[in-house]
Order: structure tokens, then C-alpha cells, then sequence
């Protein structure tokens, strides 16, 4: 297999920070002795994201509840529980040249696949991520879908030898949305809101494929969408095509959401549909899930900042757009209150968003005896002095953060599990299954994945939660998206 990556110049992954080279900062000693009155505050904010076991269990509870409730009816619970059309996954006999485009962050990434059936798999792939330029984000509906058709058509100029389309027939391609999309059909879909800061104006209420084509069409670009997936749908189809047992799929990244196999006829909602495999995978859309959670001031004031107050609260406490935010905030109030670095305020501490969840990580892997990093991570962000008790005091606060992130994630991952477990037949928890797991916090914050096994392994207990295996399928929604487009396929796959 062979992997031509053309990253262009303006490629930033979401989830990676440049660490200054610049000296560490002083360490400014004495700062006023902070310690004593910030303790009890990092005590009553570790005690207000607490997720002990029984926290954990009713959130796990009523994940299972909610989407019983869900599938039931449509607004029959927080959780859409939203029909993808996926009705059959990649067998591992697809063949051919497909493309794939991915939008659901601040990066944008088309890829390029040519399937070779089961003997070859996968022959060769390309792929090119962009940055989403910050004004297209709050920009009008035309000019994004205008930008992506543009990456797509210099993209598709550049396709090489490697790559083969038998005569008449139109390039396909799996397109990855990752927000909440209410299906008419596997190629098409409604945008219902935005989510994770985006705010374009005039794609809500509106199919995002007719978007697309339209501005395909603009560009003079032949080609087809014949797939229209969620992520975490993506990332399920790309991960079973290699395993046979993975049944659940989770992104944990700039956003969050959870997909499933789920038996047809266990959908109330589908009204005697039918589909030849019986099966269909079921977008959670858990972003939106709000029950028993251990919220802090921190949580409501973001969220009431928020451009979508009141909604996504489970994304909003868990995901890596918002962890660097509410640890922020929960440092500014030690600052202010209990003087954590102290007389004087550092200058950036009270700028939304200045403190990203790379920074978190960053911090949480120093080893060193004075935590130079945490130092100069929180020099350079924030412009704050500090001691290695304030420092210490950081990475409680970052670590409380994340844990509770990492342990409701587990939690959510337990309620789907647990749905299916109750729905079966044949002893599902006896038998092994995969979770299929992508997206930055997951992927390059280490603590964040321990907490989530931790969580998982309390909930289920040592002999069930052995046969559960999370894994991590790095960029298979990329992949997946283009098995989808194949496995929907306008054309005949016996070429
Ligand atoms: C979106 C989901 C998406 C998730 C992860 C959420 O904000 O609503 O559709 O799957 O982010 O990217």
C-alpha cells in the first residue's frame, strides 16, 4: 500500500501545539504564599466534577434510556438517534477508484483510495488537509461548499498513474459532515444546526449534498456524491472493514459522537422499513445528551458564552474544543480569588479560548522536577509567573478536567454496550467486541484514554470489560467514507 501524503501549507492538525523555544520563565519567587486559599478551590472544583461510580452509572443508564427514547420516536429524547442509510458495511470485495472529502472541524481533509477487492485491499491512497479559513466558518453557506469544491477540483487535477476509473463512468465520493444531519437518503441530508463553533449562514434546513453539487457545479467538476456519512459512521464502516467485531464507533476530538450496529427491528421509529441485512447503523448524535452530569459554574458560564447556549452539553464537558476553556476559567477564578500566581493577574488569563486542550496534554506529560513546561506553556499562553506550587496546582486543575472528560466518555461508551447487551439474545457481553475509536483528544492525550478504560472496566466489571476491546482507528473515516461510496455504488463492482 502506498500513502503519498500532499499536505499543503496552510495543514494544521487541530489537536498540536507548537511549544515556544523561548527560555523558561523565571520562576518568581517568592509569589505570595497562593497555595493556602487556592486549595480549598481546586478541592471544591475536583468534588464538583467528582464521576464515582454511581455518577457514572446513571449516566450510563440514561444513555441507554435516552436512546431507547430516541429511536422510539423522532425528538423522543436529547439524542437524535439518527438513521444513516448504512444498511450494509464493507465486506472487504470493494473495487475501484473512490474519493472522499471530510468536513467536521477546523481542518478539511479529501482523500483519494484505490480499492483493490479481498486479495489487495487497499492499493494505494492520497490525501491533502487544508485549514478551514477562520471566516468561512461564520461565512455564508455558498462560500464554504465554493472552497471545498475548489480543494476538491486541484485535488482530483493532481490524480497520478496509481489511480484507475474504467471509461465512462463519474469519479464517486464519500463525503464525511460531522454535524448533525437528519438523512433523507444515503446520498443526501438535511443539516439541522451547526455545531463546534461553526455558524455558516444558510445551510441549516438544507440538503448539504445539493450544497456541494452546487458548487461542484460552479467549479465545472464532474463527480458524484454517493455516500453522505457522520464521522463517526465513517470511522465505523473503515474500522470493520479490517475486524468483523467492531460494532460501536466514537470520535473524541474538536467534537464528540457515538455510532452503532443496531437491529432494524429494534427501531420503532422506522416504521416497518426494511433493509436486506436486517441492520443499519444509528447515529447517537450523544453531543446532545444532558442527563446527570457533574457540572460546575465554569461549565454553565461557557456555556451560556456559547453561540448555541442550553445546547450540547455532553460535547461541551467532554470534547477538546471546550476542556481548555473550562480549565481556564476555573484558573482565572483561582487567579482572581486565591491568587494562584499571585498580585498580579496574568494579562491573557481572561481571554476565551486562549487556553487550548493541547496545552493541557502538553502539560499533563511534564516529567520534569519543576515542572518547566507547565511554566513556560503557562508564560507563553497566558503570560502568568509561577512557582512549582501554582504549577502543581495547574496540572490538578487540567487533570480534574480531563478526567471527568475521559470518564463520562467511558461512561456513554458503557450505555450503548449496555443497550445492546439488554436487546440480545445471545449473551453479547460474553463475546468480544470493538469500539472503535478516533479524534484528537482521544489520540494524543494519554491520561484522557486511561480514564476511559478506567471508567469502562469499573462500570462492567474485570471479566466483561476484558472482552471489550477500545481501539483506535487513526483516520478511518476518511478510508470508511470511500468503502461507503462503494458499497453504494452507482455501478456494478464486478469490473
Ligand atoms: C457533531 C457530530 C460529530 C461530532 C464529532 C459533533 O459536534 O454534531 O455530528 O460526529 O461532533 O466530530
Amino acid at each position: 500500500m502506498s500513502v503519498a501524503a500532499t499536505a499543503t501549507a496552510t495543514a494544521t492538525p487541530s489537536f498540536r501545539i507548537r511549544r515556544s523555544t523561548r527560555g523558561v520563565p523565571r520562576m518568581r519567587m517568592p509569589v505570595r504564599s497562593s497555595t493556602i486559599s487556592v486549595a480549598p478551590m481546586l478541592t471544591k472544583l475536583q468534588s464538583d466534577c467528582a464521576t464515582p461510580l454511581p455518577v457514572l452509572r446513571h449516566v450510563a443508564d440514561s444513555m441507554s434510556a435516552d436512546m431507547r427514547a430516541g429511536l422510539a420516536v423522532d425528538g423522543g429524547s436529547d439524542l437524535k438517534m439518527i438513521l444513516s442509510y448504512v444498511d450494509s458495511l464493507p465486506t472487504g470485495n470493494e473495487k475501484g477508484l473512490f474519493y472522499a472529502l471530510d468536513l467536521g472541524g477546523t481542518n478539511f481533509r479529501v482523500l483519494r483510495v484505490q480499492l483493490g477487492g479481498k486479495e489487495e485491499r487497499v492499493i494505494a491512497t492520497e490525501f491533502e488537509q487544508v485549514t478551514i479559513p477562520e471566516k468561512l466558518m461564520f461565512g455564508t453557506s455558498e462560500e464554504l461548499f465554493d472552497f471545498i469544491a475548489s480543494v476538491l477540483a486541484n485535488f482530483a487535477q493532481q490524480e497520478g498513474g496509481k489511480f484507475h476509473l474504467p471509461p465512462g463512468r463519474k469519479r464517486e465520493i464519500g463525503f464525511t459532515f460531522s454535524f448533525p444531519v437528519k438523512q433523507t437518503s444515503i446520498d443526501s441530508g438535511i443539516l439541522m444546526k451547526w455545531t463546534k463553533g461553526f455558524a455558516v449562514s444558510g445551510t441549516a434546513g438544507n440538503d448539504v449534498v445539493a450544497c456541494l453539487n452546487e458548487a461542484m457545479d460552479r467549479k465545472g467538476l464532474d463527480m458524484r456524491v454517493s455516500a453522505l456519512v457522520n464521522d463517526t459512521v465513517g470511522t465505523l464502516a473503515g474500522a470493520r472493514y479490517w475486524d468483523e467485531d467492531v460494532v460501536v464507533a466514537v470520535i473524541l476530538g474538536t467534537g464528540t459522537n457515538a455510532c452503532y450496529v443496531e437491529r432494524m427491528d429494534a427501531i420503532p421509529k422506522m416504521q416497518g422499513k426494511f433493509s436486506p441485512s436486517g441492520r443499519t447503523i444509528v447515529n447517537l448524535e450523544w453531543g446532545a445528551f444532558s442527563k446527570g452530569l457533574p457540572l460546575t459554574v465554569f461549565d454553565r458560564d461557557m456555556d451560556a458564552a456559547s453561540i448555541n447556549p442550553g445546547e450540547q452539553i455532553f460535547e461541551k464537558a467532554i470534547s477538546g474544543m471546550y476542556l481548555g476553556e473550562i480549565a481556564r476559567r476555573a484558573l482565572l477564578n483561582m487567579a482572581e480569588e486565591g491568587a494562584l500566581f499571585g498580585e498580579s493577574m496574568p494579562e491573557k488569563l481572561s481571554m476565551p479560548f486562549i487556553l487550548v486542550t493541547p496545552h493541557l496534554s502538553a502539560m499533563q506529560q511534564d516529567n520534569t522536577d519543576d515542572l518547566q513546561t507547565v511554566g513556560s506553556i503557562l508564560y507563553d499562553v497566558i503570560g502568568a509567573e509561577s512557582n512549582l506550587n501554582s504549577r502543581k496546582i495547574v496540572v490538578e486543575v487540567c487533570d480534574t478536567i480531563v478526567k471527568r472528560a475521559g470518564r463520562l466518555a467511558g461512561a456513554g461508551i458503557v450505555g450503548i454496550l449496555q443497550k445492546l447487551e439488554e436487546d440480545s439474545t445471545s449473551a453479547f457481553f460474553s463475546k468480544r467486541t470493538v469500539v472503535a475509536m478516533d479524534g484528537g483528544l482521544y489520540e494524543r492525550y494519554p491520561q484522557c484514554r486511561q480514564y476511559i478504560k478506567e471508567a469502562v472496566a469499573e462500570l462492567l466489571g474485570p471479566e466483561t470489560s476484558q472482552n471489550i476491546v477500545i481501539e483506535h482507528s487513526k483516520d478511518g473515516s476518511g478510508i470508511g467514507a470511500a468503502l461507503l461510496a462503494a458499497t453504494n455504488s452507482q455501478y456494478d463492482q464486478d469490473y
